[in-house]
């Protein structure tokens, strides 16, 4: 049984063929989704496709890329939608510097972060955190607000492995998708080899970052297995034991799911 704790499948390139797809997921071992919204669109697309599937739970937040979409008035209507029983954390969240260099966008990503982490934290609910080009600001911000009393998963996480050991003693989750199984991804394979088994999770981040062999191609859900076996390989364990482990730690971490 995998559990599938970061995709995308309200993104536009499913549309031809969604319904196809998420039928077959349950036959191929993916047991539980948790789709993720990143602007204020896909939130609304998010909350209706967890109605549409009873597999499938939803995590609302503005990604730091579309920060403009934020505003009190959509900030309540996350607030509003997280009460909702099949809502399971606020994300994703956080900040990217490698899309946007502006200072001013920057310092509104730093500003809007803030803010979703106190809704958070206010709610209960955990957090996925989107960090890119980042590093430093993100575990900054993060200590300054003591993050470490929000749970939450570092998602696609693309730093040291020194860093990962850090977010670990705060508490966090590390995301593994695709890009472990990249030839030339030496950090986030000594990474996933370093990191308690009891933090790690298995993301996908579909449609993007699908792994060998399918790099480059649309990813989904069913390349699940190929992130498993590589970090099983690194471990030097069973691709069993990484999925009932990232199986255990997403229930862990995201309590609403049933
Ligand atoms: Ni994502």
């Amino acid at each position: 049984m995998i559990f599938e704790s970061h995709a995308h499948y309200d993104d536009k390139r499913f549309d031809a063929d969604r319904e196809e797809l998420l039928s077959c997921v349950k036959a191929n071992g993916i047991e539980r989704i948790v789709n993720v919204g990143s602007d204020f669109a896909s939130c609304k697309r998010t909350m209706k496709l967890i109605e549409e599937y009873e597999f499938i739970y939803g995590a609302v937040g503005i990604h730091p890329s579309d920060i403009e979409d934020l505003n009190e008035e959509v900030y309540e209507w996350l607030r509003d939608a997280a009460s909702n029983p099949k809502v399971v954390a606020i994300g994703e969240i956080g900040l990217d510097y490698y899309w946007k260099k502006d200072p001013h966008v920057q310092s509104s990503q730093r500003y809007w972060f803030c803010r979703q982490m106190e809704l958070a934290r206010e709610l209960s609910l955990p957090v996925i955190i989107h960090s890119r080009d980042a590093a430093e600001d993100t575990i900054t911000l993060m200590q300054g607000i003591h993050a470490e009393q929000i749970p939450g998963v570092l998602h696609c996480f693309s730093y040291s492995p020194e860093l990962a050991e850090q977010y670990v003693k705060m508490g966090y989750y590390i995301g593994i998708g695709g890009v472990v199984t990249f030839k030339n991804a030496k950090k986030l394979k000594e990474t996933a080899a370093k990191i308690p088994l009891d933090r790690i999770l298995l993301e996908t981040d579909c449609p993007y970052l699908a792994p060998e062999p399918n790099r480059g191609k649309r990813n989904s859900s069913l390349n699940l297995p190929y992130v498993a076996r590589e970090i099983a390989v690194l471990r030097g364990i069973s691709e069993e034991e990484v999925t009932k482990a990232s199986w255990e730690n997403a229930y862990r971490l995201f309590s609403k799911v049933k």
